[in-house]
Parts: C-alpha cells; sequence; structure tokens
C-alpha cells in the first residue's frame, strides 16, 4: 500500500497540470477571440527575407540585421476591431530599435490617415524598457497624442499580449489584462478619432537617431540579429474595403458585438490597475503638456492624481525611473533628465 508521502508525490503534478489548464481556460474565455495562423491573416511589408514563420504558422520571427529590419501587415483592412499578439522583444542591448505594433491605413490614405500606435524602444542593457502609446485620424499628424510609460516587467524574457482595441465609442490600448490607456470618443473629436478601415502592422527597424536618449545610444549590430516574436495573432474585426463609402450591414453587426464585448468594458479592478500603472509608469502625457496644448485636446480626461505628477512643461516633478530600475541609478537620473517630455519625437 502507498503510504501518504507516496499519496503526495503523486498528486502534486496533477494538481499543477489542473492549475495550469485552468489558467488558461480562464484567459480563453476573457476574450472570446480566435487566434490566425500567420501567413492566412498577414503579408509582407519589407525585408521579407528577414520574416521567418514557425513552422506549424502559429509565430513568426521579425529580424532586423545590419542590411534592413522587417515588417509584416494583415492582408485585409477591418472596420474596427480587437486586435492582439504576443509578443516577445529582443534581449540585451537593443538601443536604437523600434518595435512597432500598430493599425493604419497610411498606404492608402496618404494625408488623411488614422494609426493606433504601440511602440517599444530600444534600451541599453538592464535599464527598463519603454513604450509610447499614440493615436492619429484623418491625418491629424500635427496633433501628436502620445503617451510615455515604462514597462513593469522584462518584455524580452517572455511573452506578453499587447492589444488595440477599437470601436465606434472607444480605443483601449491593453498590455495582459491591464488596460493601459482608454480614448474615449466625444464629438468635439471630430475625425480626429480614427474612422476609416485600418489593417494590422508589425515591424523591427533601425530608429538610431531618436529612438534612444534622443539618439545618443545608437544600434549596435554586434548584437544582431535582432529578433522579436509574435503569436497568438488576432484579427477580430470586419474586413472592409477602405474605398467603399458606405458601412456595410455586416460591419454594424461587428461593431455592435465589438462594443458589448468584455474587453469594451473596463471592469472596476481594472480600472483600478489602470490607475496604479499610469501613475507609477506614465512619464509623459500629451494631455499634461500645458505648453504643447494650453487647452488639452477635447478626449483628455484630466486625472488629478496624474496631473500632480506632471510641471506645465509636461516633465515630471521626480524621476520616476529609478522606481523602476535601481541597478543603474546614477546612470538612470541622467538619462531620465535628458529624456523625459517631448524629446524623442517620432
Ligand atoms: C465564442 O465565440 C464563438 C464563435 O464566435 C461562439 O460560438 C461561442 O458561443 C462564444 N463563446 C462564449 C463563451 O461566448
Ligand atoms: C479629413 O480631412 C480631409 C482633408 O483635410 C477633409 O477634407 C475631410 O473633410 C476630413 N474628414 C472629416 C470626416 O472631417
Amino acid at each position: 500500500m502507498m503510504n501518504m508521502d507516496k499519496l503526495q508525490y503523486y498528486f502534486l503534478p496533477i494538481f499543477l497540470l489542473f492549475r495550469v489548464l485552468c489558467a488558461a481556460g480562464h484567459a480563453a474565455t476573457a476574450v472570446n477571440v480566435s487566434t490566425i495562423p500567420f501567413t492566412k491573416g498577414f503579408s509582407p511589408l519589407f525585408g521579407e527575407g528577414n520574416i521567418i514563420p514557425s513552422e506549424d504558422d502559429r509565430s513568426v520571427k521579425l529580424n532586423l540585421n545590419q542590411y534592413t529590419g522587417s515588417g509584416f501587415k494583415s492582408s485585409d483592412l477591418y472596420n474596427h476591431g480587437y486586435f492582439s499578439a504576443k509578443i516577445k522583444l529582443p534581449p540585451d542591448y537593443t538601443a536604437g530599435i523600434v518595435v512597432a505594433f500598430y493599425t493604419t491605413n497610411g498606404d492608402i490614405f496618404r494625408k488623411t490617415h488614422d494609426e493606433l500606435d504601440f511602440e517599444f524602444l530600444g534600451n541599453i542593457r538592464g535599464k527598463a524598457w519603454r513604450f509610447q502609446t499614440n493615436m492619429y485620424g484623418n491625418g491629424s499628424t500635427h496633433r501628436g497624442r502620445e503617451e510615455r510609460y515604462y514597462l513593469w516587467f522584462d518584455p524580452s524574457k517572455e511573452f506578453h499580449s499587447y492589444s488595440i482595441l477599437w470601436t465606434t465609442k472607444n480605443i483601449i490600448f491593453y498590455i495582459d489584462d491591464v488596460p493601459i490607456r482608454e480614448i474615449v470618443r466625444n464629438d468635439a473629436m471630430g475625425a480626429d478619432f480614427p474612422s476609416k478601415p485600418m489593417g494590422l502592422y508589425a515591424t523591427i527597424w533601425d530608429a538610431s537617431d531618436w529612438a534612444t536618449s534622443g539618439g545618443k545610444y545608437r544600434a549596435n549590430y554586434e548584437y544582431a540579429p535582432f529578433v522579436a516574436e509574435f503569436t497568438d495573432l488576432v484579427l477580430h474585426g470586419c474586413p472592409s474595403d477602405p474605398l467603399e463609402e458606405v458601412v456595410g450591414p455586416d460591419c454594424s453587426k461587428m461593431d455592435d458585438q465589438l462594443t458589448s464585448a468584455d474587453f469594451a468594458r473596463i471592469t472596476p479592478k481594472q480600472k483600478l490597475a489602470m490607475k496604479k500603472f499610469r501613475s507609477k509608469s506614465m512619464y509623459y502625457s500629451y494631455c499634461y503638456d500645458m505648453l504643447r496644448y494650453p487647452v488639452p485636446p477635447p478626449e483628455c480626461v484630466i486625472d488629478p492624481m496624474e496631473r500632480q505628477l506632471f510641471k506645465e512643461t509636461g516633465r515630471l516633478k521626480f524621476d520616476i525611473e529609478k522606481r523602476h530600475h535601481r541597478r543603474s541609478r546614477k546612470r538612470g537620473q541622467v538619462m531620465g533628465a535628458r529624456n523625459h517630455g517631448n524629446q524623442e519625437n517620432v
């Protein structure tokens, strides 16, 4: 007969497996959308030789070497949607390198394009990764709406999901389950709120001139190739011909589905996580840059707790970087002083 110790020995792995299955099941029901194989949903944008799909077509690697970066785009454009991927960013020294994950229709509407961005800004080894989000509507490129933040984890260690929700009513940027930014549409925004079908894009490229400390730290190809990995790609929207003027009835059905989906509503718990993230990790928001926008653009919701973090210039009153990285504190403060605010222009 088995004694108790032995029983434990047998049941522990089963218990752990059960836990893992429960966690996976939970993640799947939270967002009821299916992933799409890479070649089914996407086509090359540039640097085709540096785009490496996995054998099962569920993942893809984008490489950057001394010759070229690379990028892909969805084969269709979507009239509103939920776009998502799990992404693992290149490790080690990544100064000067940008990985972008975004929706746009700039290929078709050169002067009146819409765009929603995640842009990850590479860094020197050991420092926290930074990223920014942005929105353009109908070619509003002279009205940047960027926010910049530190990531609260090392994005090169494992995959995290990054999602962009775009409905008729709002836009939410998610990292994993945390909504990090929400833009609620209002009439005063006019066409600055994206309104034409967009495709999903992902790129890796050399932005040495501005990405890291305003170009002070450039890409170093001794560390090449730089590889960004994408998996669990989601294109959940209404495929549309962008040159069609009228929205078809199929898209209004999808619009209803999107606005009522669980990911379109921020729960009280998520709201708390969002507040915590923004007050701890956001180091720039156009809404608090009074020099640039004496009157904040109409979608800005001024949060007193966020506002007290920023000076009139939009710069932080305190250096929050050291909270995110203690090891290179001294260097961080020098870099931080240079880098905060509106210096890393795209
Ligand atoms: C998830 O979506 C599928 C297909 O769109 C649908 O059949 C299913 O009922 C949905 N599941 C839940 C839990 O909403
Ligand atoms: C978008 O911009 C174009 C060019 O500036 C303008 O003609 C058009 O009216 C704008 N669209 C909307 C919906 O405001």
